[in-house]
């Protein structure tokens, strides 16, 4: 199913639980098999990016305990449907981590595939590691910058490189004999700073690192909960490496439930909010306030949302969010340190912008460019051919909401996230629309569509 064609929908009714959040989910795979013993996951995320960093480990001699339903499918790069999972899309997995200097060489080369969360962590792991290893990814993933990993990576002393002068893989890693650094990140980037930690895990010393906002921190929390020796100071970070010459320890293996994914939710809740009289809840989603920045932005824009039953599950809050569509959503400016909080929900909130009165100006965003497609460009192309004034920025976008979106025949990039923000305004357009590269949903959020059919309501 790579093209799909979607219809105008009356409204979205009903309740869905999203899929496990999938930072959370790499982070409990890669995290668990650095400890010592076994760690059981709940609720992990089934989706092709996820199954990336399992299989990597796996080839670093990390051991997994599956359904037995499951067993044989590791291996294969699609998806994992597990049938008595309260979500289709995940399943329950015990890690049996060997400890920090537990990993063996792997027998070939890694293939991240389309996930830069595996290939970014996966870089800090192995940078503490005394062996050699290369990963590599698909044509998405070579094409993203490394450069940002490996410059701070070489500068604690592993010895890397990689394609064109060391800033897209395939990248070769020798690792070992880490020393702490002080180091100061140039953009916010969870990825970036949770490959540090890693690496920092393994250094002799302190190493501090610090970043210009606040950016995602599954990683802290996480690995703090395991035992590790990692303290936050603001927008600074700690780390004593576990591997000193003196006085070196383990993490500790861990039970993690996984909530749902947020950026999964988003789509729900603008789809909601877009289409009036929908109403919909969506249930246990993760709400930790680094990832949420989205409900801000649409509360500016004068959307109803309300958060019901908030808790703490896995050191994560976790809540039910309820949603009404709404005809009258205003334009609003995003900027500054609301971005790193909702920077995968850009796509989805220019589906929103487009649908409001008045103009929506998303600045200080430059990271857009760099994702799994540049977010900038594929949105404001895809946009204008559904009708909508659209002017980009190297740093952002401005979109003139339109009165009416039209149906059209518009491209995913093959990106996940503009396949799933595309099927959202397809659901609010007049006509019909048909999405070029569907299947990349299946990155982050497999059965999305079944999802999308079920709640939609034919327009009259
Ligand atoms: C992620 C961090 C973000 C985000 C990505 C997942 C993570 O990337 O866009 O989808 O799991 O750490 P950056 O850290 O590069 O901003």
């Amino acid at each position: 199913m790579d093209r799909i064609e979607l219809k105008r929908a009356g409204f979205l009714k009903g309740e869905i639980t999203p899929p496990p959040d999938k930072s959370i989910s790499h982070r409990a795979v890669l995290f668990s098999s650095l400890a010592k013993g076994a760690s059981r996951i709940k609720n992990f995320l089934a989706a092709e990016d996820p199954l990336s960093t399992m299989k990597a480990m796996k080839m670093l001699g990390v051991d997994f305990v599956l359904p037995p339903a499951l067993h044989s499918r590791v291996e294969k790069p699609h998806p994992l449907i597990a049938s008595d999972s309260p979500c289709e899309a995940s399943f329950d997995l015990i890690v049996h981590g060997h400890g920090l200097a537990g990993l063996k060489e792997p027998p070939d080369v890694i293939d991240c595939g389309n996930s830069g969360t595996t290939i970014r962590l996966i870089s800090g792991i192995l940078s503490g590691n005394p062996f050699f290893s290369v990963l590599t990814g698909d044509d998405s993933l070579k094409q993203r910058p490394m450069a940002r990993v490996i410059n701070p990576l070489k500068e604690m002393g592993a010895r890397i490189s990689a394609r064109d002068n060391d800033r897209y893989p395939p990248i070769a890693i020798r690792g070992g004999g880490l020393k702490a650094i002080n180091y100061v990140m140039p953009m916010a980037s969870a990825q970036v700073k949770s490959s540090l930690v890693l690496a920092a895990l393994y250094a002799d010393g302190t190493t501090t690192i610090s970043e210009p906002q606040r950016s995602r921190d599954h990683t802290e929390r996480m690995l703090k909960a395991m035992g590790a020796d990692i303290a936050v100071d603001g927008l600074s970070l700690r780390v004593n490496g576990g591997r000193a010459s003196a006085g070196g320890y383990d993490l500790s293996p861990v039970d993690i439930t996984v909530p749902g994914d947020f950026s999964s939710a988003a789509f729900f809740i603008t789809a909601a909010l877009i289409i009036p009289d929908s109403e919909i809840t969506i249930r246990n989603v993760g709400m930790n306030p680094t990832r949420t920045g989205l409900l801000d932005a649409l509360k500016l824009m004068g959307a109803v949302v309300e958060i019901r039953d908030l808790h703490e599950v896995s050191g994560e809050p976790v809540a039910d969010i309820y949603c009404r569509g709404k005809a009258d959503l205003k334009g609003i400016d995003i900027g500054g340190d609301m971005v790193p909080s909702m920077i995968d929900e850009f796509p989805i909130l220019c589906i929103a912008a487009a649908s409001a009165e008045g103009t929506t100006n998303i600045r200080g965003a430059a990271e857009l460019r760099v994702k799994e497609s540049d977010r900038i460009k594929a949105m404001a192309s895809e946009l204008r051919k559904m009708g909508v004034e659209v002017e980009e920025y190297p740093d952002g976008i401005s979109i003139q909401g339109a009165k009416q979106l039209k149906g059209a025949v518009v491209e995913s990039y093959g990106d996940h996230r503009i396949a799933m923000s595309l099927a959202v305004a397809a659901m609010a357009a007049d006509g019909q629309t048909t999405i070029n590269g569907a299947s990349a949903v299946d990155i982050s959020f497999p059965g999305f569509f079944d999802i999308l059919d079920r709640l939609g309501q034919q327009a009259a």
